[in-house]
């Protein structure tokens, strides 16, 4: 499937006319999958089954990413403020997550997508940390796409830890007061290295960021979508990709089509 396969009736012109090969892209999108407690409880299941869902739609939006060539996927899987859920829901998720390392590093490895994971990562279970570490090994040399996976994660404690690594060079003697410019203070955060959101999607009909990427989603754009995730389809990704490459990013600057 296309993007333009994905198109959503009345979408604009210009989308008709656009091919894959010539839409605007998004070189990184980041997804705060939302919507299975939800999802489980509209079918009277328990809510691990609507993580269990959730699960093959992400396998459905890797692929989607290698179709459109995505380059870099960044997943809110597991947020700080999570771990005040109970603990039998954590350990499921935590279990979740191991068997989906285990399972689809195969996909990884066809598409030739390299895993990496930000966040609060010493938190987690010692056996999710040892799966993570082989599939990230695995997966090391992968050149087509980066599959980040948000866990333990929560943007103002990235941007803290950042700030008492800056201190702790100052004090050090490693770093001046005006070393520190917003690119220095980005290479000090979990994402450094990757480059800012440019489409950020938010499922379940939530409007909010709930602590993800604060400091790189400045700039970002934004589809939110009341579908839960468990229900997120290829072809609902595509539309998000198709109306983010008709939107004009100005940066807080002017273009002539705008006045
Ligand atoms: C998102 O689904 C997955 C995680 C936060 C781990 P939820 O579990 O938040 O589902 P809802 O919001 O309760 O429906
Ligand atoms: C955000 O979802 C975190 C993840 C998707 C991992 P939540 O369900 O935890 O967010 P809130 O509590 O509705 O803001
Ligand atoms: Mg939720």
């Amino acid at each position: 499937m296309t993007v333009r396969d994905a198109q959503p009736e009345g979408a604009g012109k210009r989308a008709h006319e656009g091919t894959s090969d010539n839409l605007r892209i998004p070189r990184h999108v980041g997804i705060i999958m939302d919507g299975n407690g939800r999802w489980a409880h509209q079918r009277n299941l328990p809510r691990i089954e609507g993580h269990r869902a959730g699960a093959e739609s992400v396998r459905r939006v890797v692929e989607a990413c290698s179709e459109l060539n995505v380059k870099y996927l960044t997943l809110y899987a597991f947020s700080t403020e999570n771990w005040r859920r109970s603990k039998a829901e954590i350990s499921q998720l935590m279990g979740l997550l191991r068997h989906f390392l285990q399972e689809r590093v195969e996909d990884l490895e066809k598409y030739r997508i390299r895993l990496h994971a930000v966040g609060q990562l010493d938190r987690l279970p010692s056996r999710v940390r040892g799966a993570l570490k082989r599939v990230m090994e695995r997966t090391r040399d992968n050149d087509q796409g980066v599959l980040t996976l948000a866990l333990s994660y929560g943007s103002r404690n990235e941007i803290v830890t950042a700030a008492k690594r800056i201190a702790a060079d100052a004090v050090a003697g490693r770093l001046a007061p005006d070393d520190i410019t917003q690119e220095l203070f980005s290479s000090y955060l979990f994402t450094s290295g990757l480059p800012d959101p440019d489409l950020i999607i938010r499922t379940s009909a939530e409007q909010r960021l709930s602590n993800f990427l604060l400091w790189q989603a400045s700039y970002s754009e934004f589809w939110f979508t009341p579908t839960l995730w468990p229900d997120f389809s290829k072809a609902e990704f595509k539309r998000a990709v198709l109306d983010y490459s008709e939107r004009k990013r100005r940066y807080g600057g002017v273009t002539d089509d705008h006045v």
